[in-house]
């Protein structure tokens, strides 16, 4: 069995697939273009090709767990975040009820069950991932929801924090996030809850203990 990882091109997807390697942790990445494949070669991961907005069930035979950290970006438009960040992560939890899939680790983000209180060009985003969200938490599925704040390409702490009011700052690396990924796929206390993160000073090693 293995792990479906749903964006594995992406910055996270790639920096989660490289660490889950190194442990060991099976893990196959869902690519969209094989053109895409020569670094999941080189670090020796698997890749099945599909996408969101087509055909990428085939992908998940023989996986028992997926993560999703696909996105449509900063640089598309409202259209893609309806069809990716939306109705793709929808699909994929639909996909995963019906293949009986284990357990889903889904990066959300900070501030989404609030949309309407985001910076107005950031709202529509907002609203997608806080209906992708309730979707899976209404899914047969076991889940983990991780919330990160600001995304940035510092290397890990290996420290977060959890509660916002708690301390300063919005932000939190990748690679941190892809660690509270793998934290996640490790515990089964992650199951069933939705949790914040941004850089901090908790181990993420504790993060579920
Ligand atoms: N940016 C932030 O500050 C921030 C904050 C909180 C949460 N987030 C969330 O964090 C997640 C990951 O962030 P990131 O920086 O790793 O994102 P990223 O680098 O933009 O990666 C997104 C990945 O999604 C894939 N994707 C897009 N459309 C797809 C489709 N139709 N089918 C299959 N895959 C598709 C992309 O594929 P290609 O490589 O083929 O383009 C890419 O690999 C996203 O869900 C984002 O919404 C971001």
């Amino acid at each position: 069995m293995t792990t479906l990882v749903v964006g594995a091109n992406g910055n996270i997807g790639k920096i989660f697939c490289r660490l889950a390697a190194e442990r060991k942790l099976p893990v196959r990445a869902l690519l969209r273009n094989p053109e895409q494949q020569a670094y999941f070669d080189s670090i020796g991961v698997e890749t099945a090709l599909g996408d969101l907005e087509g055909a990428f069930e085939a992908s998940m035979e023989d996986c028992d767990r997926v993560v999703f950290t696909a996105g449509s970006g900063g640089k598309t438009g409202g259209d893609k975040t309806l069809l990716v960040d939306l109705y793709g992560a929808i699909r994929v939890i639909e996909a995963s009820e019906a293949r009986g899939i284990e357990h889903i680790v889904m990066v959300s983000a900070m501030g989404v069950d609030d949309p309407l209180a985001g910076r107005p060009a950031m709202q529509h985003y907002f609203v997608a991932k806080k209906l992708a969200d309730q979707r899976l938490r209404e899914s047969s599925v076991a889940h983990t929801i991780l919330r990160p704040g600001l995304l940035t390409d510092e290397p890990a702490s290996g420290n977060v924090r959890t509660d916002l009011a708690a301390g300063s700052g919005h932000s939190i690396s990748r690679e941190n996030v892809a660690l509270c990924i793998l934290a996640s796929l490790d515990h089964l206390q992650s199951r069933g809850q939705t949790i914040d993160l941004l850089d901090g000073d908790m181990p993420i090693a504790t993060l579920f203990e």
